[in-house]
């Protein structure tokens, strides 16, 4: 982990009823969390509110997706103004599920981060490539196109975590070894650099997700521009999501 303070969010995807979901955040509650890490997840729409009234304010909530814009006539869409009041405090936006089973694009990601920044969310600006992008040697190519999108969209920096989740590594048990994010992390950084400011490419910080679970954070965690972690499997279950906050080193 670099100098920026340590930031583990669970994205809890289309999962969980009701009942499931209290159980998970009774383990939360309950589960001791390093205090110098922030700490966030991110339930579906429809249990927001179930959460909100139920985990400690010690955890932040993040919605998975919203609208480009202001709220209005766009059946079944979710807007940024509608999370916040809920009490979200961050939204993901250009998860991969999102970019690769729903079809969105660079654009129209680019303009939900800022119109969601605009409504004072926090971003979880997620990015990576399939896996014959990486075998066709494109890594690099895809993150940073995925980044200019972002960078040329928003106003400024100071609201938004990058997720670097390589595709390949999504649910599959697959992780990516230290190595292999740490390399991405820093040209991440390094384009942050060039392209926007180093005072930028310095405090924010970028996290990994893929495959992570309580066995493999502690290495990802050594990696110094490894500033935290996205979670998906993993974050169902309370204690071993405790496991991955508290691999801060
Ligand atoms: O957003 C988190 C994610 O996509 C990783 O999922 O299940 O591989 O931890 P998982």
């Amino acid at each position: 982990a670099g100098s920026g303070k340590f930031f583990v969010g669970g994205n809890w995807k289309c999962n969980g009823t009701k009942e499931s979901i209290s159980k998970l955040v009774s383990d939360i509650n309950s589960a001791k969390l390093e205090s110098d890490v922030d700490v966030i997840v991110a339930p579906p729409f429809v249990y927001i509110d179930q959460v909100k009234n139920s985990l400690s304010d010690r955890v932040e909530i993040a919605a998975q997706n919203c609208w480009t814009g202001k709220g209005g006539a766009f059946t079944g869409e979710i807007s940024a103004e509608q999370i916040y009041d809920l009490g979200c405090s961050w939204v993901v936006l250009g998860h991969s599920e999102r970019r690769h089973i729903i079809g969105e694009d660079n654009e129209f990601i680019g303009k939900k981060a800022a119109y969601a920044l605009s409504q004072t969310l926090g971003v979880i600006a997620c990015i990576g490539e399939l896996l014959e992008e990486r075998e066709a040697g494109k890594t690099f190519d895809v993150c940073y196109q995925q980044l200019k999108a972002f960078a040329d969209a928003v106003p400024g920096w100071d609201k938004i975590v990058i997720a670097y989740e390589p595709v390949w590594a999504i649910g599959t048990g697959k992780v990516a070894t230290p190595d292999q994010a740490q390399e991405v992390h820093v040209a991440v950084r390094d384009w942050l650099s060039k392209n926007v400011s180093a005072e930028v490419a310095s405090k924010t910080r970028i996290i990994y997700g893929g495959s992570v679970n309580g066995s493999n954070c502690g290495e990802l965690a050594k990696q110094e521009d490894i500033d935290g972690f996205l979670v998906g499997g993993a974050s169902l279950k309370g204690p071993e999501f405790a496991t991955i906050v508290n691999s801060v080193t």
